[in-house]
Order: structure tokens, then C-alpha cells, then sequence
């Protein structure tokens, strides 16, 4: 099988430093640059906005891989896409019209993704899987790093692999929390491509970035 990309998430990033910490990661080794936007409400936690993406766009030229936990969304998007998203991923709680909202987000010329929460089922992409380019299953409840990984969406991981298959596109499947050398293994065997890590990849400071990001894609 082949290695996951690795996409750490910049929240466990040392953020009086974070231009510095992004040309690490993507020194290091990370495939994308996962970035996690929380507005206070939809999850209660406020991290970064579209200015502080547009200041990190020139420290690397990875997939900046944006996660809003916003509602509303929509107003948003333009603002995000134009400081440079390459994938915007949206959670479907947060809009009356999620549909809508990945039309708009692929009309930006961006990759559109829906994040799956732990309680939310995978049917939920029936009627987006034909529009979307990623699935974000959360393999904790989103708001904060460090929690502890959820196993019962490792089911949801395979629900998920199986509807990507039956779609017969190509959609990148990413999980988002909790994720180490070993539930990276379990999620890779239950058919994800993309993991998001933002514990295990910063642990130890930049030194370390090479070797944890390493242990999490298993070539270490
Ligand atoms: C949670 C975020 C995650 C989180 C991952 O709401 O979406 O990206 O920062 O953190 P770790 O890898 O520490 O669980
Ligand atoms: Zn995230």
C-alpha cells in the first residue's frame, strides 16, 4: 500500500513563529499544509483567519488544505480561496445548503471536501459524492488538538472507501484527530489516503519534524 500524505495540522504549530514552522513541515517531509479555521461558535475554540493564510502562502507551495469550523460558511469561502486554499473543506452543519455550498467552492476553482463529525453518518454524502473532491472523517470532535482518537470511525472510514469506490472518482479519504503511528496504520487499513496530524508531527520541535512525520507515513 502505498504511503499516506501526511498533512499536519499548523494548530500545534508554535504560532509566534508560524511562517518558520511551515517551511519546517514542508522541509520535513509533510505532503499538505492543514490548516484549521474555528470562528467560536460552531466549535468553541477561535484560531486563524484568511490574513493569516494569505501571510503563510508564501512560505510554501504545498496544498494549503483548509478545515472551516465556521457557520455561516459561505461568506467566507471568497475570502479563503483568494488567500490561497487549495482544498477547502466544509462541515455540512455548517449552511442550510451544503450542496450550494460546494458548488460555490468549486466555481472558486478550489477542491471542495465535506468533514464527516464522529456522530455524522457517511450516508450524508449520498447526494455530494458526484461534487466533491475529499472526505474529512473526524476522528474526534473538532474544536481542539490532542484529543484522543475515536475508534468507531474506523467503520465509517471503510463505509466511506466503499462509496469513493462505487463513485469510481478520485477522492482523496483524510482523517482528521487523534492520529499516531498506530491509529495511522488502522486508518490506512481501513482505506484512507490522506491523514491530518498536528500532535504527532510538532512533538519534540522542528528537529523532530522529519522523523515523526516518517513514523506517521510507516517509512521510517
Ligand atoms: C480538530 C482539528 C484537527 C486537530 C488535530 O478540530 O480539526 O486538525 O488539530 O490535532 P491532533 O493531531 O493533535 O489530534
Ligand atoms: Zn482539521
Amino acid at each position: 500500500m502505498a504511503a499516506p500524505l501526511i498533512a499536519p495540522s499548523i494548530l500545534s504549530a508554535d504560532f509566534a513563529r508560524l511562517g518558520e514552522e511551515v517551511r519546517a513541515i514542508d522541509a520535513a517531509g509533510a505532503d499538505w499544509i492543514h490548516i484549521d479555521v474555528m470562528d467560536g461558535h460552531f466549535v468553541p475554540n477561535l484560531t486563524i483567519g484568511p490574513g493569516v493564510v494569505k501571510a503563510l502562502r508564501p512560505h510554501s507551495a504545498k496544498p494549503f488544505d483548509v478545515h472551516l469550523m465556521v457557520s455561516p460558511v459561505d461568506v467566507y469561502l471568497e475570502a479563503f480561496a483568494a488567500a490561497g486554499a487549495d482544498i477547502i473543506t466544509v462541515h455540512p452543519e455548517a449552511g442550510p445548503h451544503v450542496h450550494r455550498t460546494i458548488q460555490a467552492i468549486r466555481a472558486l476553482g478550489k477542491q471542495a471536501g465535506i468533514a464527516l463529525n464522529p456522530a455524522t453518518p457517511a450516508k450524508t454524502l449520498d447526494y455530494l459524492i458526484d461534487d466533491i473532491d475529499l472526505v474529512l472523517v473526524m476522528s474526534v470532535n473538532p474544536g481542539f488538538g490532542g484529543q484522543s482518537f475515536i475508534t468507531s470511525q474506523l467503520r465509517k472510514i471503510e463505509a466511506v472507501r466503499k462509496m469513493i469506490e462505487k463513485s469510481g472518482r478520485a477522492i482523496h479519504l483524510e482523517v482528521d484527530g487523534g492520529i499516531d503511528a498506530v491509529t495511522a496504520r488502522c486508518c490506512t487499513d481501513a482505506g484512507a489516503n490522506a491523514l491530518v496530524a498536528g500532535t504527532a508531527t510538532f512533538k519534540g520541535g522542528p528537529d523532530h519534524y522529519a522523523a515523526n512525520i516518517a513514523a506517521l507515513k510507516g517509512t521510517d
